[in-house]
């Protein structure tokens, strides 16, 4: 199959149960069923970050792949980077389902997953099962289990044994499913997290980011700011989903508790993008996430003062066409506004 005939199959996959039909799709990923983009990477896009080439900058954010089950075929669909988890320590169910809800009005998903994932060991040995070198940089994405968690030994943990396997390494402490982790992120307690995972830190090891929640308040962002730089963090990734529920949300769907992204998360997940760049004064390489479906909103997303962007719930909606069609609408986008490549365009609406 073609990503293009693949996006034909997912409206079919929309008549099932949200969550069924994410399994079927990823499954079908994994055995390779959705093809590869075969079209020639455009050197406009290719852009450096973290220490690492990137042929384009639109990434798979977290969340898609909690399991690291289909990297490769993730990569061959034309991603610029992969991200794969929130991975846990140990192994967990989830919350109960349903837990997966469109908003097809929308164009939105509510999730309340709550971190199901099958555990670090076997994450750890699926990555150091695949051929090296990855077609693209892979990120590791890492969170704490529901019960039993101690977040100052479990993110050094963690960190450590992916380490290896990772070109970057996500501290998750913006999820709204699992109580008590949005707590993480405030000046002390990340601030030990941080130092634990110093103290485990070896040269060569993979950079570390952080990704926050679009619900923080703006005052918040300063002091969050200078606890990353102050502990040699090296990017956030802006944002995870909102609690928040914007009036204008139509679906009936609206009023399930949860996470909320796609679309209607674009606006304020950019504004705290823009404030973060402002904040951060080239100390932190940003990553771009929420409601991106378009090359503009990629773009905008860019221009706010991310140097690399990633998505879900758009790709959830269109399937694999739609990597493709980003990447050429941000080539066009870029050339039209007389940009030389990506790095040229980040922050200037900053
Ligand atoms: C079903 C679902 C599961 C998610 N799981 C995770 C996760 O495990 N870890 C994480 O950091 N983000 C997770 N996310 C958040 C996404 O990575 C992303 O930050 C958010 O959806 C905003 O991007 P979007 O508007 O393009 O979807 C999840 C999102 C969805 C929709």
């Amino acid at each position: 199959m073609t990503p293009r005939l693949a996006s034909l199959v997912t409206p079919l996959l929309r008549r099932l149960d949200a969550e069924t039909a994410h399994g079927l799709a990823l499954r079908g990923l994994a055995a390779g069923l959705a093809g590869r983009d075969a079209t020639p990477p455009d050197p406009i896009l290719a852009t450096e970050a973290l220490g690492l080439r990137f042929a384009n900058p639109i990434g798979l954010a977290a969340g898609f792949d909690k399991d690291a089950v289909a990297v490769l075929p993730l990569m061959r669909l034309g991603f610029g980077f992969v991200e794969a988890g929130t991975v846990t320590p140990r192994p967990q169910p989830g919350n109960p389902r349903p837990r997966l809800f469109r908003l097809e009005e929308d164009a939105a998903v509510i999730n309340r997953m709550g971190f199901n994932n099958g555990g670090m060991e076997e994450y750890r040995d699926r990555l150091g099962a695949l051929p090296r070198p990855l077609p693209a940089p892979f990120g590791a994405n890492i969170g704490v289990n529901k019960e039993g968690a101690d977040p100052e030994r479990d993110y050094p943990a963690l960190y450590a044994a992916l380490a290896p396997f990772a070109d970057y390494v996500v501290i998750n402490v913006s999820s709204p499913n699992t109580p008590g982790l949005r707590d993480l992120q405030g000046e002390e307690r990340l601030a030990r997290i941080l130092a634990g995972i110093g103290a485990v830190y070896q040269s060569g090891n993979p950079p570390v980011l952080v990704k926050i929640a679009p619900d923080l308040a703006d005052a918040a962002l300063g002091p969050l700011v200078e606890t990353c730089v102050a502990h040699g963090v090296s990017g956030l990734i802006v944002s995870n989903t909102t609690i928040a529920r914007p009036e204008t949300l139509r679906s009936a769907n609206r009023t399930q508790a949860g996470g909320l992204s796609g679309a209607p998360l674009r606006e304020r997940a950019t504004a705290v993008l823009r404030q973060c760049y402002r904040l951060a004064q080239g100390r932190l390489l940003l990553v771009g996430v929420g409601g991106i479906a378009t090359g503009a909103d990629a773009l905008e997303k860019i221009k706010a003062g991310a140097s690399l962007v990633q998505l879900y719930s758009a790709f959830a909606y269109a399937g694999p066409a739609l990597v493709p069609a980003l990447k050429r609408d941000l080539a066009a986008l870029l050339r039209r506004d007389g940009f030389a490549n990506v790095a040229d365009a980040v922050g200037m609406d900053a």
